[in-house]
């Protein structure tokens, strides 16, 4: 067996590539079955109602119709991932208290299964359906407010969480400060628009298993979800993933697999689903819009003595992962800074909007907006260059954070920071400290070019004390040498390229070539729980699982023992919950950091922001697939970036006005920067297997808010509200007189 590395840190083609790139790699909306039916989902017409009646006498009456399915149908009429309090299909006969109100226009109301989806969707359209109408709340800040609409009896004044921090004397804070720094800080929805919208197939599998092929995070946890609603035993139920057209957090909850799986055990029949790009932005959540008031104090010499803040994030009308979201937004909201003194508010608020829930850096990025511009408004008030400040205050092996307890060992911000702006060309470090080296402006004085910094800190893993662990079994075939490895791990290759360094890893591990090695994949008949490809969590996750099942294979394989098969469960160090006073915790176990440098142009005639070119600076821990890591970097820059100046998920009432992607714009070829260069740094995460940290997030977090400084540097305008849309940009630009002809 080889001591040395010889697969990881490789660029290994990925497994998937050739199948991907010829188009014959199996989606779910391309598997088809023998005598399979089709199936539509009537969605409400309403945000807020109860439902009355529901007639479906003329839809069963349509011909092609097999069946159509209301509340009285469901078992268990009721899911949420951490909070059961949607019901799996709104409207009047079934036993959960409220399953006959409708909260937001993503709510589902009847399925109609028919033998084509053109008799499906019309038959839908002739269920009738009674409401009485409810008052609606759109708005989070107005949904506190006593009188206002509630949404659930578990929720008074519809807060669904609140958090503090109560961190050292704010009082004291405030004396020493020299300079203090305010904002409100606004972020809006955001549409995962993955390229394969929702699809799959219910049917009833060779050992009388209710099967649905989907494309989602976590089979076991999906599996536990529909077994709960059909009221079966997990066993019963079967969840498997073929190929999964990306996911960002937006296939974390439920969409179309308790429903395919309720219809394919009514009708005994395969059961097919596909959804519009329309009814994918209508029926699956968002990212958290959140309000976010900031105000920091710093003494003359640039430390932050002082930071309080209140976030208000829009949940949605139901839980979805709000409370986790919110968590990590909280612990961000004062930046990766060691600041003594600290008060923090957090809430999420049901609406009846659309659910808000899971999306790549998971409340990281709003709560990094806040805190990030602060940090640059700061620099800015104290006359200091941005980099030198961040470098006085950010925190370090050993440093407290305003929850009270040190980050885990490896903290590496100070020099994913300093590397980072080296390497990106911008700044220099002197003898009087670092400065910005002159940005050239270009000769059209319609057009102004700025630079920016802002960086931040993404846990790995599950958070809050939440149980972490990842399953794994390696199987070693052969007689006198292992010719043939399988890995069974069921976590979810979402598009990143999980499969392929599950396989590195793997191969690394028991020592053989990549081409020696298997992968079973997610399929809950063949595999065990490894928890969510969410949080950045997977490769630190599945590598501590299969290298500690390839040891003891391999001690196994010493042993004689053919084939040689073991079975590893990791679980992470643990972690614990905000203290509901203080904010106390040891929220998580580990890290990644990153620092970003961007170049902007503005036209200040049309409030056009091309982004030239963006430096991503990482601490990865260990690239186990270099290639892998950069796209990761090219892929959340470029959706950060319409986070940032471009996606508006516009809303009124509820209800969705551009459930399009011809009027909910994400950037195309021709907005993407120009150049993206990763820095990718490996400071080993001595937790991680082979020292690699999570990353998948981490590009996504600081974009915005050095995006919102270059804007300032070439424009003086502060900008709190994202997505930076060239109406509101321009109109801020003629406020102060710029691009007037
Ligand atoms: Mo991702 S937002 O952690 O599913």
């Amino acid at each position: 067996m080889s001591e040395q590395a010889f697969v990881i840190g490789q660029t290994v083609r990925r497994l998937d590539a050739v199948g991907k790139v010829i188009g014959e790699t199996p989606f779910p909306g391309d598997i088809n079955m023998e005598g399979q039916l089709w199936m539509k989902i009537r969605f409400a017409d309403r945000v807020h109602a109860r439902i009355t009646a529901i007639d479906t006498s003329k839809a069963e009456a349509h011909p092609g119709v097999v069946a159509v399915l209301t509340a009285k149908d469901v078992p268990v009429n009721e899911y949420g991932l951490g909070i059961p309090d949607q019901p799996v299909l709104c409207g009047p006969g079934s036993a959960k208290e409220g399953a006959d109100i409708v909260r937001c226009i993503s709510d589902q109301v009847a399925l109609v299964v028919a033998d084509t989806e053109e008799a499906a969707a019309e038959a839908a359209r002739l269920i009738e359906i009674t409401y009485e109408d409810l008052p609606i709340v759109d708005d989070p800040h107005l949904a506190m407010q006593e009188g206002a609409p509630q949404l659930h009896p578990h929720a008074p004044n519809n807060i669904l969480t609140h958090y503090r921090i109560r961190h050292g004397d704010v009082e004291a804070g405030w004396a020493q400060a020299d300079v203090v720094v305010e904002g409100e800080y606004r972020t809006g929805f955001q549409e995962h628009a993955y390229l394969q919208p929702e699809a799959g197939l219910g049917y009833i599998d060779e050992e009388g298993r209710v099967t649905v092929i989907v494309a989602g995070q976590w089979v076991h946890k999906d599996r536990q979800q529909i077994a709960h609603a059909l009221n079966l035993p997990e066993e019963q139920v079967r969840v498997i993933y073929p190929a999964i057209g990306g996911a960002f957090g937006g296939r974390e909850d439920m969409s179309v697999q308790i429903v395919l799986a309720l219809a394919a055990m009514k009708v005994g029949r395969p059961v097919k689903i596909i959804w519009s790009r329309e009814e994918s932005i209508i029926g699956h959540h968002k990212r958290h819009p959140m309000t976010i008031r900031a105000r920091w104090g710093a003494t003359r010499d640039g430390k932050v003595v002082v930071a309080e803040a209140e976030i208000i994030a829009d949940a949605g009308a139901y839980a979805y992962t709000s409370p986790k979201v919110l968590g990590n937004a909280h612990l961000m909201v004062c930046g990766p800074y060691e600041i003594p003194n600290a008060k923090v508010d957090s809430y999420a608020v049901y609406t009846n909007n659309v659910p808000s829930g899971a999306f790549r850096g998971f409340g990281g990025p709003q709560a990094c907006f806040a805190a990030e511009n602060q940090m640059n408004r700061l620099a800015e008030a104290l006359g200091m260059d941005p980099v030198e400040l961040r470098l006085k205050n950010v925190l370090r092996d050993g440093s407290i954070t305003v929850v009270g307890t040190p980050l885990p060992p490896g903290v590496t911000l100070d020099r994913v920071l300093a590397e980072g702006a080296i390497q990106s060309g911008y700044w220099e470090r002197t003898e009087d400290g670092w400065r910005q080296r002159p940005l050239q402006q270009p000769a059209d004085p319609t057009r102004r070019r700025g630079v920016g910094v802002a960086m931040g800190f993404k846990n790995v893993g599950f958070s809050f004390g939440a149980p972490e662990e990842n399953w794994a079994t390696v199987e070693l075939y052969g007689e006198t040498e292992i010719e043939r490895v399988v890995v069974r791990e069921a976590g979810a290759d979402v598009g990143q390229g999980a499969h392929t360094v599950f396989v590195q890893m793997a191969a690394e591990a028991v020592g053989v070539p990549v081409e020696k090695v298997e992968l079973i994949g997610h399929d809950t008949a063949h595999t065990g729980n490894s928890g969510s490809s969410s949080a950045s969590r997977m490769t630190f996750m599945a590598g501590n699982a299969i290298k500690g099942a390839a040891q003891l294979a391999l001690e196994k394989w010493r042993n004689e023992e053919r084939p040689a098969i073991a079975t590893y469960q990791y679980r992470a160090p643990r972690t614990t919950p905000y203290d509901p006073e203080t904010g106390r915790a040891e929220p998580n176990f580990a890290y990644g950091y990153v620092a970003q440098f961007v170049e902007v142009e503005v036209d200040v005639e049309t409030g056009q922001i091309e982004v030239v070119r963006v430096v991503s600076a990482h601490d990865v821990g260990k690239a186990i697939n270099p290639q892998l890591v950069e796209g990761q970097i090219e892929g959340a820059v470029v959706q950060a970036l319409g986070y940032a100046i471009m996606e508006n998920l516009v809303t009124d009432q509820g209800r969705i006005l551009n459930p399009y992607l011809s009027t909910y714009l994400i950037p195309t070829v021709w907005d993407i920067p120009k150049e993206i260069k990763p820095v990718i740094l490996e400071y080993a995460d001595p937790r991680g297997p082979w020292g690699a940290r999570g990353m998948a997030e981490m590009p996504f977090i600081p974009l915005a808010p050095a995006i919102t400084a270059a804007v300032h540097q070439a424009t003086g305008i502060w900008f709190e509200r994202i997505p930076l849309i060239p109406e509101r940009v321009v109109f801020k630009l003629r406020e102060k007189g710029l691009g007037v002809i």
